[in-house]
């Protein structure tokens, strides 16, 4: 992953800003497409256009920050193809891209400090999907956002 795109809401400019110069010094490409005021920001808009950019494949990979990370979140995993996962640590961090395959990493700018977001995006980006029955699971999200179905989950 070297190109990311960044999103954010008003609660979170400040943290999307030190996040997004620390990728930059560490060589990665990071376009933001977040809000750079204190002005109130609806954060469906950043999520979508996250989600979107990560969806058409015009990044390798998401941040989106708000007060919690969960508003920003749901807006993202309503667009196909997207695993947009809230962390508030580094472990869930990195098992959501070894497990999940996450696509896009959401944390909360009123819940962590800007040194765990640090090593929240470092254990996320550094990690690697595993494949094998993980990606069984996977598949099974997708067949969820695909059919609204599970075939696994019938009963008769
Ligand atoms: C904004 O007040 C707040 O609702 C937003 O930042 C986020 O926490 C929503 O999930």
């Amino acid at each position: 992953m070297k190109k990311l795109a960044i999103g954010n809401d008003h609660v979170a400019v400040e943290m999307k800003n030190e996040i997004k110069a620390y990728l930059e010094e560490k060589g990665y490409e990071v376009i933001n497409v977040g809000t750079d005021s204190s002005e109130s920001f609806h954060y469906p808009i950043s999520g979508y256009r996250v989600a979107r950019m990560v969806a058409d494949g015009e990044v390798d990979g998401g941040i989106l920050i708000c007060g919690t990370g969960v508003g920003i979140s749901l807006a993202a995993n309503k667009v196909d193809g997207i695993r947009c996962c809230v962390c508030s640590e580094p472990y869930s961090a990195k098992l959501s891209k070894q497990h999940n395959n996450s696509n896009i990493i959401a944390f909360g700018a009123r819940v962590i400090g800007v040194e765990m977001a640090k090593m929240i995006v470092d254990e996320w980006l550094n990690a690697e999907f595993l494949g094998g029955r993980h990606q069984t699971r996977v598949d099974m999200l997708m067949e969820i956002q695909d059919t609204q179905e599970l075939k696994a989950a019938k009963t008769e």
